[in-house]
């Protein structure tokens, strides 16, 4: 895990409006341009509207980039103890933008680290290729 990136995850999550949930998460991606972002979670009063801190970081991402980008690196940050892995809608939205060896790492501010390749934590996802030969 990169320096810069376990940090930006951290201060990410300073910024979660979790208010319902009370779980701060924050997400750091670097992209194999050198580009990084970070995404917190944000919640709604409608819970279905809520998005987590790993897609904000990717839409951020997007937004900046275009849809040409290749994610090489993920951090979540929660308090949580053991740290959260991204979930599944998250695994499917990096899917679509991920880089071939994309190492994915959760953490927490105590120092536990849990570390997962993407696509160990997504065998077989469904992606472009299915639709765009
Ligand atoms: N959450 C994330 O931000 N990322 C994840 O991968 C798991 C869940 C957020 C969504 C919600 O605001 C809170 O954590 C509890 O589910």
């Amino acid at each position: 895990m990169t320096e810069d990136l376990r940090k930006k995850s951290i201060e990410a999550m300073k910024n979660s409006y979790s208010p319902y949930s009370k779980r701060q998460v924050g997400a750091a991606i670097r992209l194999s341009n050198g580009k990084v972002y970070s995404g917190c979670n944000i919640e709604n009063s409608s819970f279905g509207a809520t998005v987590c801190a790993e897609r904000v970081a990717v839409w951020k991402a997007v937004s900046e980039n275009g849809g040409d980008i290749q994610i090489v690196e993920v951090v979540v940050a929660t308090e949580a103890s053991p740290p959260w892995s991204p979930c599944g809608l998250c695994r499917q939205v990096i899917n679509e933008f991920v880089a071939k060896n994309c190492e994915v790492y959760s953490i927490n501010p105590n120092g536990d680290v849990r570390t997962f390749t993407h696509h160990g934590l997504l065998p077989n996802g469904f992606d472009r290729s299915a639709l765009i030969p």
